[in-house]
């Protein structure tokens, strides 16, 4: 690492000559049934495709491929649980025995190439292993967050039609446990589709119900044989991700085989600087992304030890949980969202708690999910004396868009930027017409196609809806929804977005999606969600809401109704805390709501620190704009 651009320069002007050759010599790191025979396939797909010709397994790749060259021994997957007082270990010849039975366990009850299977766990080594075995049958996993609601879970099943679910007995979140099976099954009432049966794991802190349809997780692994994997297509998909969209339908991320395991390969040596053996945590979680990307496949495909956390950043015992992990595991590099860093900040300011461990072998902290505010950036970097890097990227992209790349030489931060464009994304900003902006200009940030492998080319069955909220809106670009600009020296600055997404505690979350469940009150009018700044989570949503003429409540009950309703509608993720009760909201003289109006008082830049959801001075702007 030499701290300069020169490397960072040079690859990107290789990938710049020959995006061809680039991508070509990145395949090749792989092993393919059948090996492609060009990288991009313009004519096919939204906006071509990858690798489109070659057959590959991304299990055998994560796992096989390890074993067969001899690092069968090494430790592929460390488990820690504090809230479990557990640990595991395995190793690449371990985790393959497991993965092998749990794929034969899967075939023997139907499920093959193409099926949709969902994962709803906590975070467990079983929903890596699950989420690998579908991998190597060619079957289609969809994982779901355990924070969501049986409601958001029905409408993920009924979309992605699976034939069976892989789920868990609970999950514990600091003092609750969550009864997974119990919501799996409300979910299954819900929901129009039926899956063929769900595989269950009884964990000792709580043994769920046996129906009809559920099979014992262990009893089935212990009967498998064990299934080699299915070549597929590079095309063929992968899994299916779930995200906010900006109205209540989230939206099923199609990622496929071949661009995915070719773009995380790559990326590890080059964005995070490391080898095989290394340990990288990403303190994320499976169900959202980052989970998917750099806790189970990117490592695995290169080589590297992952971790599973089961536990969250404080409170388990205590705020010096992160650095105890880092330091137990010999972990050399940590990736998480800033809202976890801010979580630390608060508890342990001066870092008495971090003090108390050998980090030694920590490298670097990663961060991402989120704006990251300089304040925290900076306190980390002080405490760790190692460098700290944000870097801003998409459940769409799958891979950072951004960085300051550890393996091309480290180039130095901007405080507030996410870095500069991997090789393979050619990032600018737009101005509302499509036109290309000058350096240092304010607009949307947009990609200009193709997006590099590895980027979805489709929403699951919804081809037209991918087109309409990623293609139309700047021809010839990928929109981002996020507002920013790229300077003279080629950093890419993220402000924030330019859609009804808020980001909470690094969870992406519609406020139009809330906007539905509240407008379901029976006592609701009108309303409108905004996210508004929270010193802990980044953002909070706040709803603002018109009651019926006639309805006389006081503002504390009309919260509390509405807190339940979108706790029991989306799930607790959704953090809705709070609700204001106002005689009406600003309209358009076609009786739209100006949310762009409330949403610019909420991003009021005369702050000097953001307004917070218990600051008056936001609620009164508020008032005074709507007049009440
Ligand atoms: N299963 C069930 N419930 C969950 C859950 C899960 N996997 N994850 C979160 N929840 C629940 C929480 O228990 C909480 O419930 P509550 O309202 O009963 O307290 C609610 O959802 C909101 O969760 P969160 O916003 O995460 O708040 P928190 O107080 O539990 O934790 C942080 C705050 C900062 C510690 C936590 O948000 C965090 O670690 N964030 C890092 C984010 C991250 O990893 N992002 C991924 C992108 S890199
Ligand atoms: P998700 O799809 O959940 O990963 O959320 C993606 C959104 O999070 C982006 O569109 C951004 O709005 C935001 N985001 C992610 N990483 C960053 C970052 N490093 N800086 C600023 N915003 C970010």
């Amino acid at each position: 690492m030499d701290g300069t651009t020169a490397g960072y320069d040079a690859t990107r002007a290789r990938w710049a000559a020959d995006n061809e050759a680039y991508w070509m010599a990145a395949a090749a790191g792989l092993d393919w049934h059948r090996p492609p025979s060009r990288a991009f396939f313009p004519d096919q797909g939204s906006y071509g495709l990858w690798f489109a010709d070659g057959w590959l397994n991304t299990c055998h790749n994560a796992l096989d491929r390890h074993v067969l060259a001899g690092r069968g021994a090494d430790t592929a997957l460390i488990y820690d649980s504090p809230v479990t007082a557990t640990q595991a270990r395995y190793t690449y010849a371990e985790l393959l025995a497991r993965v092998e039975k749990l794929a034969g366990a899967l075939a023997a009850r139907g499920v093959g190439k193409g099926d949709r299977v969902i994962i709803y766990m906590p975070m467990l080594p079983e929903a890596l292993m699950a989420m690998l075995a579908c991998a190597r049958l060619g079957a289609v996993h969809s994982v779901v967050f355990g924070g969501f609601a049986s409601a958001e879970l029905a409408a993920r099943i009924d979309d992605a039609q699976p034939v069976a679910v892989i789920t868990a007995s609970c999950g514990i979140e600091g003092a609750r446990v969550v009864h997974y099976k119990p919501l799996l099954d409300a979910a299954l009432d819900i929901a129009a589709h039926k899956p063929a049966f769900t595989l269950l794991l009884q964990r000792p802190q709580e043994q769920a119900a046996m129906g009809p349809r559920d099979v014992d997780f262990e009893t089935a692994l212990a009967t498998a044989t064990p299934h080699p994997c299915v070549p597929v297509e590079a095309t063929h998909p992968l899994y299916i991700l779930y995200t906010s969209g900006t109205t209540g339908k989230p939206k099923g991320i199609v990622r496929e085989n071949g661009g995915h395991a070719v773009a995380l390969h790559h990326s590890i040596p080059m964005i995070y600087g490391l080898s095989p053996g290394d340990v990288m945590w990403s303190a994320s979680d499976v169900g959202w992304v980052v989970g998917h990307s750099y806790i189970v496949y990117a490592p695995l495909l290169a080589g590297c030890t992952t971790l599973i956390y089961e536990g969250k950043p404080v409170g388990t015992p205590d705020a010096g949980a992160f650095w105890r992990v880092c330091a137990e595991h010999q972990v050399k590099l940590l990736f998480t969202a800033p809202t976890a860093i801010r979580a630390i900040k608060k508890e342990d300011p001066k870092g008495a708690l971090l003090a108390q461990y050998d980090l030694s072998r920590l490298e670097a902290l990663f961060l991402a999910g989120e704006r990251c505010d300089p304040d925290t950036a900076q306190w980390a970097e002080t405490l760790l004396a190692r460098p700290v890097i944000d870097h801003w990227w998409q459940t769409e992209t799958g891979w950072p868009i951004t960085g300051a790349f550890r393996g091309l030489g480290l180039f130095p931060a901007r405080l507030g930027s996410g870095g500069k464009a991997s090789p393979g994304f050619d990032v600018v900003a737009v101005d509302e017409a499509g036109h290309e902006l000058p350096p240092g200009t304010m607009g949307t940030l947009a990609i200009k196609l193709p997006m590099p492998p590895g980027c979805l080319n489709t929403l699951w069955q919804a081809p037209e809806r991918f087109r309409e909220a990623y293609l139309e809106h700047y021809p010839g670009y990928y929109d981002t929804s996020d507002a920013g600009m790229v300077d003279e020296d080629g950093y890419v600055w993220v402000m924030g977005r330019t859609d009804d997404i808020i980001n909470v505690a690094g969870h992406r979350l519609s406020t139009g999606q809330m906007e539905e469940v509240l407008s379901g009150h029976p006592d609701i009018a009108e309303c409108a969600v905004i996210g508004v700044a929270d010193a802990l989570k980044g953002q909070a949503p706040l709803g603002l809401v018109v009651l019926k003429a006639g309805v006389n409540k006081p503002n504390e009950t009309v919260t509390a109704e509405l807190v339940a309703r979108v706790r029991e509608h989306i799930g607790p993720v959704a953090a809705f805390r709070e609700a204001r009760v106002v005689a009406r909201l600003p309209k358009t003289r076609s009786g739209k709501i100006l949310r762009q109006t409330l949403r610019k008082i909420a991003d009021r830049e005369e702050y000097a620190v953001p307004p917070t959801i218990d600051d008056p001075a936001i609620l009164d702007e508020i008032k005074a704009v709507l007049g009440c």
